[in-house]
């Protein structure tokens, strides 16, 4: 079985910075969170969920400051499934303009499967799916 991955990126504008002139923590852990998302709805395909939404973060770890103008690529990985649950790794790649690449934030994501109640509300539903 192959793992079930997500990638995607961002260009760090102005409005994504900290008062130090360096990327807001609160804004990568964001894009994080998108990149587990989409990891999440992949893996959930064929289910009678309708997605997932983040139930914890953990091991948030900023390794580097990143700069106005870089590009931040996004990897998530489904690492295990429980019931409801799934465990999501992301990594965070800053490229900068001359192209250079480093390992700026990890994170590991746990999304649960939710689908729309009879009463209007979200409420975790069984997913059925094992990781890879
Ligand atoms: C997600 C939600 C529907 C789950 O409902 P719940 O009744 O709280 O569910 P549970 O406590 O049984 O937890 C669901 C799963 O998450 C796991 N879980 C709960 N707390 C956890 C934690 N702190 N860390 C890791 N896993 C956790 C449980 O073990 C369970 O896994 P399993 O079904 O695979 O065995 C509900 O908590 C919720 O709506 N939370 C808000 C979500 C949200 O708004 N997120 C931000 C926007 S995306």
């Amino acid at each position: 079985m192959v793992k079930v991955k997500a990638r995607f990126s961002q260009l760090v504008m102005p409005n994504d910075l900290n008062n130090i002139g360096t990327l807001f923590g609160g804004k990568m852990v964001s894009w994080m969170d998108i990149a587990a998302a989409k990891a999440g709805q992949r893996f959930l395909r064929g289910s009678e969920a309708a997605g997932c939404v983040t139930k914890a973060i953990d091991e948030v770890v900023f390794s580097e400051p990143v700069l106005g103008g870089d590009w931040v690529n996004f990897e998530a990985t489904v690492l295990s499934a429980g019931v409801s649950s799934l465990t999501v790794s992301v990594s965070a790649r800053a490229e900068n303009s001359q192209g250079e690449m480093r390992d700026v934030c990890e994170a590991v994501f746990t999304m649960v499967a939710v689908k729309k109640g009879k009463d209007g509300n979200w409420e975790k539903v069984s997913h059925g799916k094992m990781a890879a």
